[in-house]
């Protein structure tokens, strides 16, 4: 399964790439905003970092705008993926970026069947939220599964990338059903290192190593 990073702090990407295990990037305005950077400035920087998709976001609504949003950020490298939101009218832009050689990945999806026409419209990747679903009462992993059964039945080539994601287990049941791709918040990545019998064990074989007598 690749990792993808869910950030915009370009500190936190170049720490998390020097461990050779990230596979790309994922961006959104809000994650920008919170890194109080100017948008194109931080993708730029983050293309030199990661070498994988590196998705940014479009702001416009109807497709033309999105269009030209999508030509502008394809400019800055080869591995820019254009994040087009779930509507109507971003199905239309993914259906002209497909044309135009420009990968997309189509976000904001909350249920299957939006995956399914993301997919048919031409997505190179597709982003479910599950952390969002969750926190409205409803299974995202489970919607991950059905949308996954879906592409699989129809051989689309379109990758998931399970997104909005909370904790460990998110990650852990994306592995489990096979999912393509995850993107993980900083936080998330340090955990899935994380177990206190770890630590506990490398205390202990470091206590014992005390012990043992010196040549
Ligand atoms: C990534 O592609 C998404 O924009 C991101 O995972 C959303 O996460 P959030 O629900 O924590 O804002």
């Amino acid at each position: 399964m690749k990792i993808f990073l869910d950030t915009a702090d370009v500190e936190e990407i170049r720490q998390a790439a020097d461990m050779g295990l990230v596979d790309g990037v994922t961006t959104n305005p809000s994650l920008v905003a919170k890194a109080g950077r100017v948008y194109r400035e931080v993708v730029e920087e983050i293309v030199e970092i990661v070498d994988g998709p590196i998705s940014a976001e479009v702001i416009g609504e109807m497709a033309p705008a999105m269009v030209a949003e999508a030509r502008e950020l394809a400019k800055i490298h080869k591995n820019i993926v254009v994040k087009i939101p779930m509507t109507p009218e971003g199905l239309k832009a993914v259906k002209i970026c497909k044309a135009e050689g420009i990968p997309t990945n189509v976000t904001l999806v909350f249920q299957p069947l939006q995956g399914l026409l993301a997919a048919k419209a031409g997505a190179a990747y597709v982003s479910p939220f599950v952390g969002r679903l969750d926190d409205v009462c409803q299974d995202g992993m489970e919607m991950v599964a059905e949308l996954g059964t879906m592409l699989r039945n129809y051989d689309y080539d379109t990758e998931i990338i399970v997104a909005s994601v909370r904790h460990p287990l998110h990650v852990a049941q994306s592995a489990i059903m096979g999912a393509d791709i995850v993107t993980v918040p900083m936080k998330v990545f340090r955990q899935m290192f994380n177990h206190p019998l770890t630590d506990k064990g490398i205390q202990a074989f470091l206590d014992d190593y005390q012990k043992i007598p010196k040549a």
